[in-house]
């Protein structure tokens, strides 16, 4: 992997957790505590492979209409997982949380924003975790407080500060697993000129492997960007 042609930015749909745990039997929930160990992993193999930046879409906005059992499951899955960022610190792991985290329990949005705090001064992987997520929404929130900051004119740019994303470079390759081929409301600005690699394998079987066989397909891929 080393010599390889590797993204700046990789964007990650897991998907699949539902059918995962469908073929056996179990809640839905079930699934997400899987992949939510997958996730654990999949940090891991970013820091292995030396990736600068990693966005995961956890929790989109439409996600919020499933069934509260669920949506419960997977708040329960982040508060979990904030309660142990120790851990993030000594991977010099720098975590931000896109999306409008309003939606949250009080004390969930406070534990995200205390560990982007924590991690704040981490300089390896840049890690980005994608909740109450949606590209339209990130889109209008942007156009909002433009609005709202009587801004006339701005470039490209400029506006990507306005982002959720600020200060980050655009994404470069997305990989969503689960057999869809389809974006889902994911860094919809930000994508623009990301390759995709789609994978058949359900998010909570997503091995090591897997993220490097997609690494391969991206760094064989001619990007002209429109040129
Ligand atoms: C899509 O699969 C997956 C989700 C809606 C949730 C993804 C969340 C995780 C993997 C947990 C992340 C945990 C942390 C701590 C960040 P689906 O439920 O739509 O699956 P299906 O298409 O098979 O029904």
């Amino acid at each position: 992997m080393k010599n390889m042609n590797l993204p700046l930015h990789v964007g990650i749909i897991m998907d699949g957790n539902g059918r995962w745990a469908k073929k056996r039997g179990l809640p839905r929930k079930i699934g997400h505590g899987e992949g939510a160990k997958v996730f654990k992993k999949c940090v891991d193999y970013c820091i292995e492979l030396e990736l600068n930046y990693v966005t995961f879409y956890a929790f989109s906005t439409e996600n919020k209409n499933r069934s509260k059992d669920e949506v419960d499951a997977l708040i329960k899955l982040f508060d979990e997982y904030l309660d142990d960022i120790r851990k993030m610190n000594d991977k010099n792991v720098k975590l931000r949380f896109l999306g409008d985290l309003e939606f949250f329990p009080e004390k969930t949005r406070k534990k995200m924003l205390d560990a982007e705090n924590a991690t704040g001064n981490n300089t390896g992987l840049k890690c980005n975790i994608a909740v109450n997520y949606g590209g339209r929404n990130e889109i209008l929130h942007a156009v909002s407080r433009i609005v709202s900051e009587n801004v006339r004119e701005l470039t490209e740019e400029e506006f990507g500060n306005y982002l959720y994303t600020s200060g980050m470079p655009d994404v470069d390759l997305i990989i969503r697993t689960g057999g869809e081929r389809r974006i889902s409301n994911f860094l919809l600005w930000q994508a623009a000129y990301a390759e995709y690699v789609f994978s058949d394998v359900l998010w909570p079987d997503f091995k090591k492997k897997d993220l490097e066989e997609a690494l391969k397909a991206f760094a064989a891929r001619n990007r002209r960007f429109g040129k």
